[in-house]
């Protein structure tokens, strides 16, 4: 039972609070949901109103809301020791077993060894600077370039944003660090080569071959991709890009990190997103589903090629060959203990099952739904990741104009039926958590039907 807050007047919600990725008087004007409680799938605001998370917070409440299991794990860490610093000699057991842990599960990519962070941006950031510091223990120094693809979404911090393929995030900031590079993303809706999914995966691999010859392929220490790009429009690649990207890495002795901040545990109906591939990276970033976001946490989790270059026998190189990398709380102990219990619940539920399951039934009512509404331009997804792309004229997929705010406008009615849904201009990226069911999935389907029509053509 959720116990209440007194509401807060609206304007104290924005007065001091600068909100990501908002503008101060739009956040004035259309004050955010204060969220006060949250039971599996549902959320709770101040006004009682419950909803369906359609975004599992931001992509990572994969086990639900409220797990007592995960609450209960956090507090009796907390009786032992809240925190304690894993630089210079010491550790908690929570981030020993949980490295233990996501290498037994990681055991088929081969993963070796986990390194901590404190989510998905910073997780990336260690996975640049690994890669940089292990081509120099290997005697390749000059291999410092990350190439990555155009729509990806690593993060904000300067190397994450740095490989991220949306300008919108990166211009702000710019010069961002040298060094990055973007190719083609197989975007098998938009992209103005075929419509054919294997050719395009075919054209993409070759776009990245290419790349890192013209890069000098003696100069790139790794490419950097999502499984399937979350943030960019839930764009899914054809089946045959990753083990292409693979083998095109392979070809040139360049590390492939995949970055499972999103597709990590579960959400894409199989374990990892490199696994649904059929594809080994030396490197997996997590995030996100790693603990359900009860307390942050990411891991950067690498294979024995990448671990052992900061392995040495030889003691005069023991500072020198260490990862000079590490923040305060990484690895944190509440948030190890967290993702230790979370992911007792993701396997004993066979929440990547369900989420494939789920996935499907709701992608195939979303298509359905898109039979009577033609401004659902592209209905695409993979497990419980799906993007609804709306446009104002389906043949050529002439976009709407932004100030007509016909996404906004469809996700407000949707927040009024009890259904939140997230919006990125006109495209939705749903990400419900993994424990939805066929109910509630037909509870969101449904509720976007009505909002669709309610809203109307414009
Ligand atoms: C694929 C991917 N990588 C990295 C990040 C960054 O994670 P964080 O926001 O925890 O820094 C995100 C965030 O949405 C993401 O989707």
């Amino acid at each position: 039972m959720t116990m209440l807050a007194p509401s807060r007047p609206n304007d104290t919600l924005t007065r001091h609070m600068l909100y990501p990725f908002t503008n101060a008087s739009y956040a004035a004007k259309n004050p955010p949901l204060v969220i006060e409680g949250g039971e599996g799938v549902y959320i709770i605001d101040s006004e009682g109103r419950r909803y369906i998370d359609g975004q599992a917070g931001l992509w990572n409440v994969n086990v639900g809301h409220g797990r007592d299991e995960i609450k209960q794990a956090i507090r009796d860490q907390l009786e032992k020791i809240s925190y304690y610093s894993q630089f210079g000699g010491t550790t908690t057991t929570p981030s020993v077993v949980l490295a233990e842990r996501l290498c037994a599960m990681a055991s088929h990519e081969g993963m070796a060894r986990a390194f901590y962070s404190s989510g998905g941006s910073e997780a990336n950031e260690a996975a640049f600077k690994l890669v940089r510091q292990y081509w120099r223990h290997v005697g390749e120094p000059n291999r410092h370039k990350i190439i990555s693809l155009k729509r990806a979404y690593h993060g904000v911090t300067l190397g994450a944003l740095s490989a991220n393929g949306t300008p919108a995030y990166k211009e702000h900031f710019e010069p961002l660090l040298a060094g990055f590079s973007q190719v083609e993303t197989p975007h098998v809706y938009r992209n103005p080569f075929t419509e054919d999914p294997e050719a395009l995966g075919r054209l993409c691999a070759e776009l990245l071959d290419r790349e890192i010859t013209y890069q000098g392929p003696k100069s790139v220490a790794a490419f950097i991709a999502e499984p399937v790009q979350g943030a960019g429009g839930v764009i899914v690649p054809p089946a045959n890009f990753w083990p292409l990207i693979r083998a095109v890495c392979d070809k040139h002795g360049v590390l492939l990190i995949s970055d499972e901040v999103v597709t990590g545990f579960g959400r894409l109906g199989s374990m990892f997103g490199s696994r649904h591939w059929g594809v080994k990276p030396d490197i997996m970033v997590f995030a996100k589903g790693i603990n359900s976001g009860y307390v942050p946490l990411g891991a950067t989790v690498m294979n024995k090629r990448v671990a052992d270059a900061f392995v040495t026998e030889d003691e005069s190189q023991f500072t020198m060959a260490a990862f000079w990398h590490g923040n305060t709380y990484a690895g944190h102990p509440l948030a190890c203990a967290a993702a230790l219990a979370n992911l007792d619940i993701v396997e004993r539920e066979h929440l990547d099952r369900n989420a494939g399951e789920v996935g499907s039934h709701l992608l195939a009512r979303l298509r359905d739904v898109q039979q009577r509404h033609p401004t659902m331009g592209d209905v695409r997804g993979l497990g419980l990741m799906i993007g609804i792309e709306l446009v104002k004229n389906p043949d050529t997929k002439e976009a709407f104009a932004a100030s007509a705010n016909y996404g906004s406008r469809i996700a407000e009615k949707c927040k009024q039926q009890g259904v939140l849904l997230r919006n990125l201009g006109d495209t939705f990226i749903l990400s419900p958590p993994l424990v939805l069911t066929k109910a509630q999935a037909d509870t969101i389907a449904d509720t976007f039907e009505s909002a669709i029509t309610d809203v109307g053509r414009i």
